[in-house]
């Protein structure tokens, strides 16, 4: 039956997807109030920018004053898509104490604080929903914490930033290099004015970090993550990775170690052959691939950025709540109980592909080979291609089998220091073999 009286909902910000949600829950309304079994309303956004025309919002809605708007004491479900720290992170665990569940997409704070958020959340008996904090309008949250709930993950390996997508795409489907694609990233509103955030990998390593908590069931936090950006990828290196049947993508890999006592998550540009399902996640699309023990593997795939596809994800999560609230239950909480330890970098066992330039002459072969043997690591194939101009030089390219990436790392410090060595022209981590 349904119920008469509204659930409220507070909206903080109200700009690309706030305004969205704002749109859908208007134009929605009467879907909205059937699937959660009472009617939903906006009680009430807050902006920076009051003066700001905002078409279909009523404007004795609009305040800004979002501290107040949260202490109300008569919200049901606060949705903070303001991002940042703070005041985000006050706000929520206002929102908490104030007996409104949070609907967030705040991947920075989830990624650098959500321990304090879940805590506040778990004290004042609300809800703590994210969905739209990780690859937009996927759904991936909920299937990693509700419907794979019953099963072991070891593995969750995806593109989780659409616009370094966008330019390794392009980069390999035109043979531009970095800048070229950046440039058209950003002049088609892909790609910010300042990019830092999506090209450093940053916007992926707190997607990471929030994807590996979840799925391993412990604490891993921002700084946990390994992290490399994408601007140093070349077109010559998307040659090399064609040559090996592979493409080049930015990676947020997070795994169970092989004895399942510890994780690591790092975030990457990486070689990954053309079979592999995330080749051919082309464009600004998102795509997460998730190994199970029981499942197997499953791919999750669509839009990752973007007001309507982030809105549906709130909205998904808006409606979660309310249900809940309506049953007079909370969803999930924070799943932690493992306490795994995060390992570094340094432990990660993947293969890789490393370019070096070197002198052309005898024995130069058996030095570096001797290199990778002294080091531990496994040559798996080697291609030399001599110089066509006759300055006595030529390009190695060496693909090694699984070794660790300390062990890599203490190679490649070594090949350096050789005479024969002129120069690694590259060093990339193949995965998704
Ligand atoms: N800037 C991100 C991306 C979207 O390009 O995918 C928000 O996380």
């Amino acid at each position: 039956m349904m119920r008469t009286r509204p659930l409220k909902v507070a909206l903080l910000g109200c700009g690309v997807v706030g305004s969205e949600v704002a749109r859908i829950m208007t134009t929605h309304a009467d879907d909205l109030a059937a699937r959660i079994g009472a009617p939903v309303e906006l009680a009430g956004v807050a902006v920076r920018r009051p003066d700001k025309v905002r078409g279909g919002i009523d404007p004795a809605l609009i305040t800004t004053d979002a501290t107040a708007l949260v202490k109300r004491g008569d919200i049901d479900v606060v949705v903070e898509v303001i991002g940042g720290i703070e005041p985000a992170r006050a706000l929520i665990t206002t929102a908490f104490e104030h007996g409104a569940s949070v609907v967030s997409a705040n991947k920075a704070l989830l990624a650098q604080d959500g321990a304090t958020l879940y805590a506040a959340a778990e004290q004042h008996g609300q809800d703590l929903y994210y969905e739209a904090a990780v690859a937009g309008a996927i759904p991936l949250i909920r299937p990693l914490r509700e419907s794979l709930a019953g099963d072991k993950i070891n593995r969750v390996m995806g593109i989780v930033n659409g616009t370094t997508n966008f330019i390794l795409d392009k980069m390999d489907s035109t043979g531009a290099g970095y800048q070229e694609a950046l440039d058209e990233a950003t002049a088609l509103g892909y790609a910010e004015a300042d990019p830092t955030a999506d090209v450093e990998g940053f916007d992926a390593a707190a997607k990471a970090a929030i994807l590996a908590g979840i799925a391993f069931h412990t604490r891993v936090r921002l700084d946990d993550v390994y992290r490399e950006g994408m601007t140093e990828v070349t077109a010559a290196d998307f040659a090399s990775a064609r040559q090996m049947g592979c493409t080049i993508k930015l990676l947020a890999i997070c795994e169970r170690a092989a004895d399942g006592e510890s994780v690591t998550a790092r975030v990457h540009p990486a070689m990954i052959p053309l079979s592999h399902p995330l080749a051919s996640v082309r464009e600004a699309y998102n795509a997460v691939f998730v190994e199970a023990e029981a499942a197997g593997q499953l791919m999750f795939y669509g839009p990752g950025a973007g007001g309507s596809p982030t809105a549906s994800a709130v909205l998904g999560d808006v409606v979660a709540v309310c249900r809940n609230r309506l049953n007079e239950a909370t969803g999930p909480g924070e799943s932690a109980y493992t306490q795994l330890p995060v390992s570094p970098m340094g432990d990660v066992v993947t293969r890789y592909h490393i370019s070096l330039d070197v002198a052309d002459k005898p024995g130069v072969l058996a030095q570096v080979a001797t290199v990778f043997a002294e080091h531990g690591v496994s040559i798996d194939t080697v291609r030399q291609h001599g110089r066509q101009d006759g300055g006595g030089e030529a390009s190695l390219v060496v693909v090694t089998h699984r070794a660790p990436d300390a062990a890599l790392s203490g190679t490649v410090e070594a090949l350096r220091k050789l005479d024969t060595v002129r120069g690694v022209a590259s060093i990339m981590r193949v995965e998704g073999e």
